[in-house]
């Protein structure tokens, strides 16, 4: 089975935990485009959806999904997004698609995250993928030098601008014992805005995909 069938059966199979009515927090990727097109259907049985990029606006849109600000919406009942690496506690790498930021306000503000993935995404210790943090552009030189002292090896995303309007700083070389002691200490450098790291607010469920879809809860 191809990864992207993979990702669409975990997409489909995320569907279930849809209900009449809900607000449904909306990832960003190419796992979750499949899961906006499994909600297209549905479109009349949700009150609508939030948003965690332009990408996945502009694909609600496409689909008549009303997408809601999330100021008017309070906590949302369900999350739905992808994963670049998963590790057995359910804490995640993201920010491949540079994201990021939204979709830990998004998951936050979500009383269930289901995470989505394709079974290339399991691993044992986090840090394989890169570790992505949004920055604000003056600050990047700064964090860069701080991660160096943190053991880690920062590569700009050159000519990547987020939907904030900021940068994005790949960091290679981490292997992450304690992703949520990572987390905190990456939160504090000044000029940071969001790392990728999913410790202090993992997934509740994550559903694999494959011949046999794995729901992990
Ligand atoms: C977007 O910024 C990311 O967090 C994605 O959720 C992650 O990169 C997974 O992407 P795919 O679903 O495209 O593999």
């Amino acid at each position: 089975m191809s990864q992207d069938s993979q990702k669409k059966a975990a997409a489909e199979a995320a569907i279930r935990y849809v209900e009449d009515g809900m607000i449904v927090g909306v990832g960003t990727g190419s796992t979750v485009a499949h899961f906006i097109e499994a909600l297209g259907p549905l479109r009349d049985r949700i009150e609508g959806a939030v948003s965690s990029s332009v990408q996945s606006t502009e694909h609600l849109h496409r689909l008549q999904i009303p997408v809601l600000d999330l100021n008017a919406c309070g906590t949302l009942a369900l999350y739905v997004d992808g994963a670049d690496e998963c590790d057995p506690a359910k804490r995640l790498i993201k920010g491949g698609g540079a994201a990021l930021t939204r979709e830990k306000i998004v998951a936050e503000a979500a009383r269930r995250f289901v995470c989505i993935i394709d079974q290339s995404k399991q691993v044992d210790l986090l840090g394989h993928h890169p570790v992505p943090i949004e920055v604000i552009p003056m600050a990047r030189s700064l964090v860069a030098r701080e991660i160096v002292r943190l053991g880690g090896q920062p590569v700009w995303r050159d000519g990547v601008v987020t939907d904030n309007g900021n940068w994005i700083l790949d960091i290679h070389g981490w292997r992450i014992a304690d992703p949520k002691a990572l987390e905190q200490q990456i939160n504090q450098i000044p000029g940071v805005v969001a790392v990728g790291l999913f410790a202090r607010r993992p997934a509740d469920v994550v559903i694999v995909g494959g011949r046999e879809v794995q729901i992990l809860s």
